[in-house]
């Protein structure tokens, strides 16, 4: 966090606030107007239960002080709880590319194991896992990457290259079936425990249920179970998913989510498409 520019910004909100240093200190439950000066200057760090002390003094919330910071990128969506983090935040594999908002939880191992979770994924192999926006995956899920995958048209499925002794006698890894990236859309919410094998598609808007084995490609706005994986049904009828597929409302401009997250969120389906249609001209 840079703590420079979040002092800046504090400082512009109390000034905007009318408040003065001692009497922001005071609110804070601070008895020395200096730890504000420190703040204001990016000596002293804010902690977490002080930002949103203050966010309630400001009468805003913990994301309007830190949205504005280009270099703060919270990791976790809600300050209060850590057990879920935003992924893109905590990926360092440059082959694992995830989109804006989607989340792992993770109350166990810590949400920011996420990485551990994506298994085989070797730098040779060259194959990506891609995430969209919005997605909320559960705790221990597994994506399996292709280093996975043993020989299995040849006699033995036996892996003899990585085998010291046996090594340059068989052929190189790379060229083993490689079942290429691996892809979950936008608003796409994976189970607890759900393995995702190599090289799967899943469309914007599934749903995967807990325990599954996604071994195929699974269509959007499905929901998908078991093992082996089955399609049970779908969570709208055709017009109203092509409409969705249609409106990506995930890659709209923030404001405009923000907007429209009242009618995407409701069960109401009925008024929330009839608004949808109108409002974007669709
Ligand atoms: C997939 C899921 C969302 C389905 O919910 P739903 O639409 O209400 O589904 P239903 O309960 O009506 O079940 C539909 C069918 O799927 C089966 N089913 C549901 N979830 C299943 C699962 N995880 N594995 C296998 N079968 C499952 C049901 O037995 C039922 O089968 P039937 O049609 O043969 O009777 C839900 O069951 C699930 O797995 N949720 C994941 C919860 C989770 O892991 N949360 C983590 C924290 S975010």
């Amino acid at each position: 966090m840079n703590k420079k520019e979040l002092g800046l910004r504090i400082k512009t909100l109390r000034k905007g606030k009318g408040l003065s240093q001692k009497e922001l200190a005071t609110l804070m439950g601070y008895k020395d107007v200096s730890t504000i000066t420190k703040i204001e200057t990016g000596i002293n760090d804010i902690t977490t239960e002080n930002l949103y002390k203050l966010a309630d003094i400001l009468s805003i919330s913990v994301f309007d002080i830190l949205d504005k910071i280009d270099e703060i990128k919270p990791i976790y969506p809600n300050l209060k709880f850590h057990t879920f983090c935003y992924i893109k935040s905590v990926v360092t594999n440059p082959n694992i590319i995830v989109g804006d908002y989607s989340y792992y939880e993770d109350i166990d191992e810590g949400p920011e194991s996420f990485e551990k979770h994506v298994t085989h994924h070797y730098d040779f192999m060259g194959d990506k896992l891609i995430i969209g926006k919005f997605c909320s995956i559960a705790r221990g899920v597994e994506f399996v990457m292709n280093g996975a995958n043993h020989m299995l048209d040849s006699l033995t499925a036996y892996p003899f290259e990585i085998i010291d002794e046996f090594k340059g006698l068989s052929k190189p890894f790379g060229q083993r079936g490689n079942r290429g990236d691996t892809i979950v859309g936008n608003d796409v919410w994976i189970g607890q425990n759900a393995t995702i094998l190599p090289g799967v598609h899943i469309g914007d808007g599934a749903i995967i249920g807990a325990n599954a084995v996604v071994s195929k490609d699974i269509p959007p706005y499905s929901i998908a179970v078991g093992n082996p994986i089955e399609v049970k049904k779908y969570r709208f009828n055709k017009e109203t998913i092509d409409l969705l597929l249609k409106l990506k409302w995930w890659d709209k401009d923030i404001e405009v989510i923000k907007e429209i997250i009242p009618y995407i969120s409701d069960n109401n389906i009925e008024t929330s498409i009839k608004y949808i249609k109108e409002r974007f001209k669709l």
